[in-house]
């Protein structure tokens, strides 16, 4: 008698643990599906170029010089003590204006505007942005150009 309570123990202990391994395997499967179906709530995010950048010291510009910063799109301006951060996207339909002695001049459909960004020939409606600029830490500047303002958004050098 003795050996089958033990037998019958040790199929007890078996079947818990074939029990306890199949609720493993379910629990697992659960999860990973769980996070199949999570993903879809997920935004695929394509992560384009940073919208700061450095442009140094103010010491570094000329009262009254368009100073272009060609791969960022944007020309700095000085004006006595104070700086601006010009986009040069063309608000028609995006080419990049180039600066010239009355402004700027879109090449793509003839816009053009005055030295403060603002349209004084169409087909542009809206004139050019003026991004924020701001000291870091470090004392360089940087322009942000996901803060657009309207033209005359000056930075004040101190
Ligand atoms: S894109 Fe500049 S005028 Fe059309």
């Amino acid at each position: 008698m003795a050996v089958n309570y033990d037998r019958e123990k040790q199929e007890l202990t078996r079947r818990n643990f074939v029990s306890l391994s199949g609720w493993g395997i379910a629990g697992i499967a659960t999860l990973g599906a769980a996070g199949v179906f999570g993903r879809f709530f997920w935004p695929n995010v394509q992560y384009g170029p940073p919208s700061k950048f450095t442009i140094g010291k103010a010491s570094g510009y000329t009262d009254g010089v368009k100073q272009n910063i060609a791969d960022q799109k944007v020309t700095i301006v000085k004006h006595g003590s104070q700086l601006g951060a010009i986009s040069m996207v063309c608000q028609h339909l995006g080419c990049t204006v180039a600066a010239s002695a009355t402004g700027f001049d879109c090449p793509c459909h003839g816009s053009k505007y005055d030295d403060m960004g603002n349209v004084t020939h169409g087909p542009a409606q809206i004139a050019l942005y003026w991004f924020d600029i701001s000291l870091t830490p470090s004392g360089d500047l940087e322009v942000d150009k996901s803060k657009k303002n309207d033209p005359g958004h000056y930075y004040n050098i101190v």
